[in-house]
């Protein structure tokens, strides 16, 4: 069974309630809730963490390269500009996804450069809970894919 973990960053425990005209109204736990349910559909172990700090951010990437086969990850404001979580993702080797609820290409300028994107598989933005739908199948399918071939 591929284990995958899902990260999320800053302000991300707020959904639901935090300008929910750009990333939706459902809430944090309904996001993990729905996630758990599409990892058990789809053969894999999944496990979730949220933190508004860099430091337990990056400890959870750390961490993952003991137990985890990949890493669904949205950063939140970190994608604009954290080089210390973007090192971390590169130093585990672990296959990553970047998921953004709202298209950070269509919003403020500073929202529209990625540091994350560089050392990751794949980026989805703009799709709101579709993202993570569409991150989390895809790694998973990955890993399935490569852990087939082996
Ligand atoms: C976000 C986009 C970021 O710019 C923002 O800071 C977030 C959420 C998204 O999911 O659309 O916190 O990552």
């Amino acid at each position: 069974m591929v284990k995958v973990l899902l990260i999320h960053g800053p302000n991300l425990n707020m959904l639901g309630t935090r300008e929910p005209e750009v990333y939706g109204r459902l809430t944090l736990d309904e996001v993990n809730a729905r996630m758990m349910r599409l990892a058990e559909e789809n053969g894999a172990e999944l496990r979730v963490f949220q933190s508004n700090s860099e430091g337990a951010l990056i400890d959870a990437i750390q961490e993952a390269r003991l137990w985890a086969d990949g890493i669904v990850i949205n950063p939140g404001a970190y994608t604009h500009y954290s080089h210390a979580i973007r090192d971390a993702l590169a130093a585990v080797h672990l296959p990553a996804i970047e998921v953004h609820l709202s298209n950070i290409y269509s919003r403020e300028e500073f929202r529209n450069h990625s540091v994350i994107s560089p050392v990751v598989v794949g980026c989805i933005a703009g799709l709101g809970i579709r993202s993570y739908t569409c991150g989390l199948l895809s790694l998973i399918g990955i890993l399935q894919e490569h852990s087939s071939s082996q």
